[in-house]
């Protein structure tokens, strides 16, 4: 079938849907909800047998969806309506909660049901949520729906009852700092995550909070600003304390709290950790290294997966300390949800905001990022495992690929590609890492198409060297496990000795110094060269502006010369 998906962004959860609707041999094409009439225009070019709208801000136009079947992702139970259905959700505490399926029609989430996916809930963010069990349970009614829209003969139902939920307001979500327990801040926090943040003020400033974490000792009057660590504040609640770990300022960007209140911090208290293990009780700790059964596992939580110029220091510090351990085999399980992406673009545009350069910042970030890249590469009393159980994009993936082996869970999505940030050519050693593993052409092909793989298409590349099922537990549990056999394999002196002499002979042939010094040339251009094309996309990422219009690469009706097939 022709299947159109209409979304207000190429988010997460649509980037694995056209993966998965590829893979069973749909033509898709993608659309980006603009305005009726270029929503008109793009189901007038493609003539989709169906149209998807996984996620939208929007109402779909009468005009379309009474000339088309236009499916809606609602992440909501059956009979569940409403903008805010997840928050809600997250706000009652419920364990059980779905995705259904329903068509578009004038009254909004009323059509009848496709089909629909329960799911468990956790105690997580609301963006966490949706990036695992919303996207897993919406991938499974999708392809039912579309399964029975194909066969031609279900007809969907109407639920028995509905219910409308309006929009969550600020006023629900306030946060009342001597009334509300840690638990109560931190729901109210986690509903409201990535967006839109609950309205709050810190040192009496108004900002929007974010990325609440709980704190186990440390104490205070109800309210206050107790202590800093690294990027985020801890602030006394009723019964304990959070960590508020991103802020947006009125006027800023989504930033690091201590970044955005970097002058009213100053006189804040720092609680650093000792060291870089893992802290016995729960607290703050975005970098944490585990040892268990002669492995290490090296954990770097950072917010969105984005790497500043500090934490990619801190990691690489963090690494060699790991690399000096007893261990035969390290393993780098990134975060819950992202593993990374990439040098950090909202830091990098702080700095332009506060008067300063964001071409020296992304300078400084990416050769901190390559920095941390060669302390992997140039591993050799380990073997390293870059375990990817949440999404990666950009620099994030060939940080991966700096590792000896690369294990992703299905599910995951991986965007190796750097082009969409305003053509920037990337570093992280890409052009040695890259054709390697699976050849100039396709690593070519790979940087030019900028499409999103899944983690059964890397693997086929040959980009990655295994896929493991299930949600983020059993992925953990799963990569213990093969961690353990590759650590008691008789055979891991000779693996080690391999890599060294791999290593030494890629060396002679051509110097890891030269790789990098050819992609930063390219990178100095980026930042530093007449077109401004990088920074222009960079403003528009972190300031999340309103696309004007769909990529050709993926409008597939929109390419040159397109005609209904
Ligand atoms: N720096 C700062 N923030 C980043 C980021 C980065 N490198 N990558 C993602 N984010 C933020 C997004 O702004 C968004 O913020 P929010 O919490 O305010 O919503 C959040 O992470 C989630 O991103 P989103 O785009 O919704 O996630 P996704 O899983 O749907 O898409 C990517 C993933 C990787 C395709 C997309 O985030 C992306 O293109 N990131 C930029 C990668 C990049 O170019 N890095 C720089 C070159 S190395």
């Amino acid at each position: 079938m022709r299947i159109l998906l209409l979304t207000h962004a190429f988010n997460s959860l649509t980037q694995r849907l056209a993966a998965e609707l590829r893979q069973r041999g749909h033509l898709v094409s993608v659309e980006f909800d603009i305005s009726d009439s270029v929503t008109e225009e793009a189901a007038a070019l493609f003539a989709p047998d169906l149209i998807v709208a996984p996620y939208l801000r929007r109402a779909i136009p009468e005009s379309v969806w009474s000339r088309h079947v236009c499916l809606i992702v609602h992440p909501g139970v059956v009979g569940d309506r409403g903008p805010s259905a997840l928050d809600w959700a997250i706000d009652a505490g419920r364990r059980d909660w779905g995705v259904t399926v329903l068509q578009a029609e004038a009254e909004m989430d009323g059509g009848p049901v496709w089909a629909s996916a329960s799911l468990a809930m956790r105690p997580a963010t609301k963006a966490s949520l949706y990036r695992h069990e919303v996207t897993q349970a919406a991938t499974t009614a999708v392809l039912q729906a579309v399964e029975c829209f194909a066969a031609g003969n279900f007809v969907p139902q109407r639920p028995s009852s509905s219910q409308w939920q309006p929009l969550m307001k600020q006023a629900h979500r306030a946060i009342d700092w001597q009334q509300d327990d840690s638990a109560t801040v931190l729901r109210k926090i986690d509903a409201a995550d990535g967006f839109p943040g609950v309205v709050d003020t810190l040192f009496d400033q108004p900002c929007h909070v974010f990325d609440a974490w709980p704190e186990s000792t440390l104490r205070g009057a109800p309210g206050e600003v107790l202590a800093q660590r690294e990027t985020a504040l801890l602030r006394a609640t009723i019964d304990g304390a959070v960590w508020i770990g991103h802020v947006k300022r009125p006027g800023s960007i989504k930033l690091p709290a201590t970044l955005a209140f970097a002058e009213e911090a100053a006189v804040v208290p720092h609680a650093l950790l000792p060291d870089w293990w893992r802290a016995a009780a729960p607290t703050w700790q975005d970098i944490a290294y585990e040892e268990s059964g002669g492995i290490g596992f090296l954990h770097f939580e950072f917010y969105n997966g984005a790497m500043s110029t500090r934490q990619c220091e801190r990691l690489r510090d963090a690494l060699v300390w790991a690399k000096q351990r007893p261990t035969r085999v390290l393993v780098l399980p990134g975060g819950l949800d992202f593993w990374s992406n990439g040098i950090h673009l909202n830091v990098i545009e702080a700095a332009s905001l506060s008067g300063g350069s964001a071409a020296d910042e992304s300078w400084h970030n990416i050769n901190a990022m390559n920095d941390l890249a060669l302390e992997l590469i140039t591993t050799t009393q380990q073997i390293t495992v870059a375990a990817i159980g949440g999404n990666a994009g950009a620099g994030g993936c060939f940080l991966a690929r700096a590792a000896d082996l690369v294990w992703v869970r299905d599910g995951v999505m991986l965007n190796p590609h750097y082009k969409n940030m305003g053509n920037l050519y990337g570093s992280e050693y890409w052009t040695y890492l890259l054709p390697r593993r699976v050849g100039q052409n396709a690593a070519q092909a790979i940087m030019h198409n900028r499409q999103p793989l899944t983690a059964h298409g890397a693997l086929q590349l040959g980009l990655t060297d295994a896929c493991l099922s299930g949600d983020v537990s059993a992925f953990r549990a799963d990569v213990a496990a093969m961690a353990a056999r590759l650590a008691a394999a008789p055979d891991l002196p000779g693996q080690l000795a391999a890599k060294t002499k791999s290593r030494a002979r890629d060396e002679a042939a051509k110097p890891l110094a030269a790789y990098r010094n050819e992609e930063m040339a390219h990178m100095h251009r980026n930042f530093y060269g007449f077109d401004p094309s990088y920074h222009v996309a960079r403003h528009h990422f972190v300031q999340k502006s309103l696309a004007s219009w769909t990529p050709r690469h993926l409008a597939r009706h929109r390419e040159l010369g397109w005609k209904l097939p």
